[in-house]
Order: C-alpha cells, then structure tokens, then sequence
C-alpha cells in the first residue's frame, strides 16, 4: 500500500507565510506526523504532493519521503492528479489531507483492512460530529456512500447531516485511475473535488464502503490557528493523561507539555508551566517545575528543578537545580548537586556533591566532588577568540567573586580568597589570594 499526502495548499485561512502543513504542534510539523502514522499504518511509500511553499516542505521532510508538485492549486482532486504517477492499478492507495495530524496509524489501518476485506473500490473514513461546519458531508443510499458534499454545495437537508469525511480515502489504484480524469470544477468553489470521485465512483457501479471511525478527535482538520492550538489541546490532555496512569501527578495538566516520547518515572511531580521538549528522561520522585523547559536531557531520581531552562544536559540524582538556573548543552551534574539561583553552566562536568549555589558561571570547566563554587564567581574561559578549560580538584572552595581566567587548574583542597583574579595554576591545599590588599586612607573626609 501506498500512501499520498496533500500538503500543496495555500492554507490561506492560517494568514501565514509558512505553508499549513509546517505548522506544529509541540515540536513536530501537521504533515511530519500524518506521514508518522501513514508509515506506522503499513505504507511502503509515502508521497507527499507540494506546491506552496514546496521547497520548504522538502527540506523538513527530506528523503524519507516521495514528492510530487502541483503547480497551481485548483483543488484537492487536481493535486491527487499531480501524484497520478505513483498510482498503479492492482495497488492500494491511502489518500490523506497533511493538514490532519492526529489520526493515529491504527484507525488508518482498520479502514485499510476494511476496504481490502469488503474488496471496495474506495473505502473513506468519517466521523459523526455535532458542529459538522466546514467539513464534507457524507450522502449515504442502501447502506454506502452515495456522495461527499461540500459545505458550500449543499442543500439544506444535506447541511444537516452530522456525518463528516475525515480527510482519508483508501483506493484500489484501478478506480483512482479512473475517477480523477472525469473530476470537474463545476461546484461553489470553481476546484477539483477529490471527495467527488465517491459519486463518480459509485455511479459507475463500483463498490464504495465507509469506516465510521469512533474517534472524532482524530480527525480534525486544520485550517486556522484556533484549529491548531485545539488540536495541541487534544494531544496534550491524551499524553498527560497517559503519563498520570502511570503514575507521574500534574499539578495543572493543561499549563504542561510533553513531547512524544518523553519518559517520567513514578511518583515525579510536575508543576504548571513545564515543557519537555525532545528526547528528555526523568527519573523518580522528582519535583519539577513551576516554568521550566528541558530539551533532550536525562535527569536522575530525586532531583529538584524550579523555574529553570536545561539543554542537552545530565543531572545526577538528588542534585537540585534553579530557581532560575540556566544549564546549557553538554553539562553533566552529579549526584546531590546544588545548582542554584542564576547560575549558568556550559560545557561542564561538575562531580558529586559540589555546589555553585548562587549567580556563578561555569563553562568549559571540569568540577570535581565535593568543591564550593562561590557566589559571584566564573570561570573566564574565552579571551575574545578561543575558549580555555578550567579544571578544579576534589574539594576545593572558592571564595565568592573570584575569576578563574582558563587555562588554569585548582588543586585539591585548595583554597581562593574571596575576590581573586586566578591566572595561574593552584597546588593543592594552599590559599590562593589574587587581589590587593585593603587600605584605609585615615582623615580622608577631613581633607
Ligand atoms: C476537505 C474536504 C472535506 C473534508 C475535510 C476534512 C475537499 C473538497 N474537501 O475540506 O470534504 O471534510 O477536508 O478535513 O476535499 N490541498 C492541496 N491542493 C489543493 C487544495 C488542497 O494539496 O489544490 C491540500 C491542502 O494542503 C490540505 C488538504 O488538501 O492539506 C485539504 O484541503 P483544505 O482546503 O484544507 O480542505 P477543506 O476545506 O478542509
Ligand atoms: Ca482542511
């Protein structure tokens, strides 16, 4: 089976530059995921028809699909046409609209299975909705579909059918074949129907079969920004729900969002406004949030992060981060850690038990266990072309305002005054002291 996606629309209800189809919700383009469950309902091949903004489409998909372009768009059956090289009689094709993206690949494939084992010509899924506006009616006579009416075309009693089309047809290549040539633009809009080829089809006495699907939600289209963000609402509430059965307690479910395949151990909480973005891992009995965001970072059990954005990092169990801490890619936190207010990490390894608790820097630097990192202080690792590292030993403490100006290594146990500029290397044990000494003018005010 093949499957072809229509993603060459203008989307001119979104008032957007962007093509429709690239829009996302929580971090994946519409056409990206009706492409995700085409391939998950068996696809083998997947093509994906482009017009506006066709390069665009190209480069966020790339080679894990087909593409075909339809150059003017005059219709959803015209851009159909312009795939009409990739469809074979004695092939089955799954025509679906890029611009419905949460049907999942198990309700495309009952209605795959369905038109295979009623050997129909076309077999299209709908929907029973309340508010049917906008959608095409599904026309039915003895128990089939007799026709698809557009809101616009239909009379009155038509209107009032609650049955939609869904955005999906599966076709046995032969009919498709036949039907798109005999497509005219003789409706309200002046276009090429696709949803047409059900009356052509079935006037030509071919069998033509429905799967009313129980799952209306999946198949909303997108045609507005508001339409967007209900749908993100509807995928949102699914996977939060899922990840509460097993076992992770939201505090305000609707302010978090959790990207596919985000993992969550037990007994985790989270707090209103937080995002999980990408390949992120928590562990156990962690407390996370209020308003932050991790990308692509593993965090440990136990760990506490408050108001705070982590990237591409490691954070060790126990460790607590923020608030307002900001961890960018490549840092590795050890175990009960203490990352706190404003602190800024970069391209670290920061080892067991340390702790920078307030407004410090630490970029480029290997940390080892148990060190103190003080208020105020950074490692100064660029000097305006290239960047150093900085390396502090076991236990190490350094006093507040203190600049580490990379390269430079603190010995174990080694001690920096409060307020010191450190450019060269610390032995171990010894008390570093890098400023000048205080003096205090007497009669100063006098004078
Ligand atoms: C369409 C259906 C409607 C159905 C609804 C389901 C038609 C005529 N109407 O209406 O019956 O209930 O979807 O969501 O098919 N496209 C192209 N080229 C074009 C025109 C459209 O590729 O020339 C693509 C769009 O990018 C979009 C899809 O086809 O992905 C559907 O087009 P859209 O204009 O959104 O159709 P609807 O009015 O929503
Ligand atoms: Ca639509």
């Amino acid at each position: 089976m093949k499957a072809i996606i229509l993603a060459a629309g203008l989307g001119k209800r979104m008032k957007s530059e962007l093509p429709k189809c690239l829009h996302k919700i929580m971090g994946r383009t519409l056409v990206a995921m009706a492409a995700d469950a085409a391939r998950g309902a068996g696809a083998g091949e997947i093509v994906v028809v482009t017009g506006h903004g066709g390069e665009l489409v190209r480069e966020a998909l790339g080679d894990s699909v087909s593409y075909a372009r339809q150059e003017r768009q005059l219709g959803t059956g015209d851009a159909v046409r312009a795939a009409m090289g990739y469809i074979k009689p004695g092939e089955d094709v799954l025509i679906i609209y890029g611009d419905t993206p949460l049907l999942t690949a198990g309700e495309l494939k009952k209605a795959a299975d369905l038109h295979k084992s009623g050997d129909n010509s076309v077999t299209l899924i709908s929907v029973v909705l309340e508010d049917a506006t906008g959608y095409g009616r599904v026309i039915q006579r003895d128990g089939a579909p007799e026709k698809i009416v557009e809101q616009k075309d239909a009379s009155p009693e038509e209107a009032l059918v609650k049955e939609i089309w869904g955005g999906v047809m599966a076709f046995k290549g032969e009919a498709l074949l036949y039907a798109l040539p005999l497509l005219t633009d003789g409706n309200a809009s002046g276009e090429f129907y696709l949803t047409d080829t059900i009356e052509i089809l079935r006037k030509a006495g071919h069998r033509c079969g429905v799967y009313q699907s129980p799952f209306p939600e999946q198949f909303m289209g997108i045609n507005t920004r508001v339409q967007l963000a209900e749908a993100a609402a509807v995928l949102q509430k699914s996977r939060n729900e899922a990840h509460m059965l097993a076992g992770v307690t939201m505090t305000a479910p609707s302010l978090v969002w959790i990207d596919s395949g985000v993992e969550i151990g037990q007994d985790t909480v989270l707090y209103p406004g937080v995002m999980l973005e990408g390949a992120v891992r928590i562990g156990k009995n962690c407390e996370i949030g209020p308003n932050t965001r991790i990308v692509g970072s593993e965090i440990g059990d136990g760990v506490t992060v408050s108001n705070s954005v982590i990237l591409d990092s490691r954070i060790g169990g126990g460790t607590s981060v923020g608030p307002f801490a900001y961890l960018r890619p490549h840092s590795v936190i050890g175990e009960r850690c203490r990352i706190g207010d404003f602190v800024e990490v970069k391209n670290a390894v920061v080892g067991n038990g340390s702790k920078a608790s307030h407004l410090a820097y630490v970029g480029d630097a290997e940390v080892g266990e148990g060190v103190n990192f003080g208020c105020g202080s950074i490692t100064a690792n660029y000097d305006g072309r290239r960047k150093f590292k900085t390396v502090i030993k076991d236990g190490a403490f350094i006093g507040s305002n203190t600049n580490l100006v990379a390269p430079v290594t603190v010995g174990e146990g080694a001690y920096i005054a409060s307020g010191s500029t450190i450019t060269d290397d610390v032995p171990p044990g010894v008390l570093a002291i890098a400023r000048q000494r205080q003096v205090n003018k007497e009669g100063w005010k006098r004078k």
